[in-house]
């Protein structure tokens, strides 16, 4: 497995530009699925988990083509089984039970898998389809799906909020017959950009962005172009990466009114912040930022894949700070590697308690999720010495060229490849 090699303490200086939502074009791969017409998506990010996703869909007869953005040609599904090892390496690979039940009316997968952070329940996705008219059997860590005709549109009230679950519902509903309301929907970005999708291709779902999505159920979808939102935790990871090294960036063609309660924690840690229509910048005009709390909850609260970007920060800043972890509770796996390059920080079930220190130091770490990964990177960035991450075939899942990035704004980061 490939190794970063980062050298610091660095500063950073300059401009990126953010790529597209990897939460935004995950599912919207698999919404293409639907159509029977050829769809152009165009800002599909480059990364490990798109390529999975463009693997199942190939498997399954769907033609690909790759240019700056991407044709794909749906109108042929030649069958359904895909290996298991492609469905086991991502969680989103769930998003392929409501599609395919739609156009084949069964389904047969091995149980999704995806970043290690702890237990990944799938009851609300499966309920779900179950109140749209499906039948579902889980044996031996696989799901066979069934269904009639149709999904039929219900009325189905959320236990908890989820965006993953959220998300089946619309696949599920935008061909049903009659109406699908969800009460209770998840409220993320990503998930109003799906809508606006569908609804480029002639989808009827109204709401979304809301805690109440109503989908009419069309008859057929058809073909066109779509742009992807911006990644918004890519750019909040970087601007994080310029507080804690005390620095001046700009992260272009993004969108800051999605990112508002990250940009007020970073005003709150001594940032100076300004926006624009697709840009934003940070200014910490050489000065340590201030720690800050956090507790992590569904949009518009402070989003858990900011959540360890944000406890590199408390670490290096001045002051103490507490963060609470409420989506995804066992969340915390680049603790005891962050305490090995020097953080002081105290973690009792879901709360982690930071003193700042003014330097970490470097030392060999692992990588272990996506986001902890990010943090290990952007904590080589402020570390005195070489720090060396390995196993970071993580990072690749869910940044794209993020070595080249940091490099052009002055980080000395090497990978080195096995
Ligand atoms: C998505 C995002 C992920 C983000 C998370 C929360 C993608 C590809 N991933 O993940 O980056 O961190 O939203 O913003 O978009 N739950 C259940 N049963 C279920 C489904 C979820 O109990 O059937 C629980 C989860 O364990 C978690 C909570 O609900 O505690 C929220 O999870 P959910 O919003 O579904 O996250 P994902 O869609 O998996």
């Amino acid at each position: 497995m490939d190794k970063f090699i980062i050298k610091g303490p660095v500063k950073l200086k300059g401009k990126i530009i953010i790529s597209g939502s990897k939460n935004s074009a995950l599912p919207i791969l698999f919404a293409s699925l639907l159509i029977e017409d050829s769809v152009e998506i165009k800002n599909i990010p480059q990364l490990k988990d798109i390529d999975i996703v463009m693997k199942i869909l190939i498997k399954l007869g769907v033609k690909i083509k790759k240019k700056k953005s991407l044709i794909i040609d749906a109108s042929n599904i030649l069958q359904y089984n895909i290996p298991s090892y492609l469905i086991k390496s991502i969680r989103a690979s769930i998003w392929i039970l409501s599609p395919l039940l739609t156009r084949l009316g069964k389904v047969n997968i091995a149980f999704p898998g995806g970043c290690s952070i702890g237990n990944r329940p799938i009851d609300l996705h499966i309920n779900s389809l179950k109140l749209l008219g499906a039948k579902i059997n889980i044996k031996e860590n696989f799901i066979k799906g069934y269904i009639k005709k149709k999904f039929i549109g219900n009325i189905i009230r959320m236990k908890s909020i989820s965006v993953g679950a959220t998300i089946t519902i619309i696949l599920a509903a935008t061909l049903a017959s009659n109406i699908t309301i969800i009460e209770n929907s998840a409220k993320e970005p990503e998930i109003k950009d799906l809508a606006n999708f569908l609804n480029t291709m002639g989808a009827n779902i109204q709401g979304a962005g809301t805690n109440k999505i109503v989908i009419e159920g069309v008859k057929k979808l058809k073909g066109g172009v779509y742009k992807i939102i911006p990644d918004r935790i890519e750019t909040g990871t970087f601007l994080v990466a310029a507080a804690i090294c005390r620095s001046k960036i700009l992260c272009k063609h993004t969108n800051p009114n999605n990112l508002n309660i990250v940009l007020n924690k970073l005003q709150k840690a001594g940032a100076e912040i300004k926006i624009g229509k697709d840009w934003c910048s940070i200014n910490m005009h050489n000065q340590r930022p201030k720690s800050v709390n956090i507790i992590t909850g569904p949009y518009p609260n402070f989003p858990t894949d900011m959540q360890s970007q944000f406890a590199l920060l408390n670490l290096v800043s001045k002051g103490t700070s507490t963060i609470k972890e409420n989506i995804f509770k066992n969340r915390f796996m680049y603790v005891p590697e962050l305490i090995r390059m020097g953080a002081n920080i105290i973690l009792k079930k879901n709360i982690l308690k930071c003193k700042g220190i003014k330097l970490l130091s470097g030392a060999e770490v692992t990588a272990t999720d996506l986001r902890a990964s990010v943090s290990l990177v952007l904590a080589g960035c402020i570390a005195s010495g070489i720090t060396i991450i390995n196993n970071i075939s993580y990072i690749d899942r869910g940044y794209e060229n993020i070595e080249n990035k940091l490099s052009s704004l002055g980080a000395n980061i090497q990978r080195i490849k096995y």
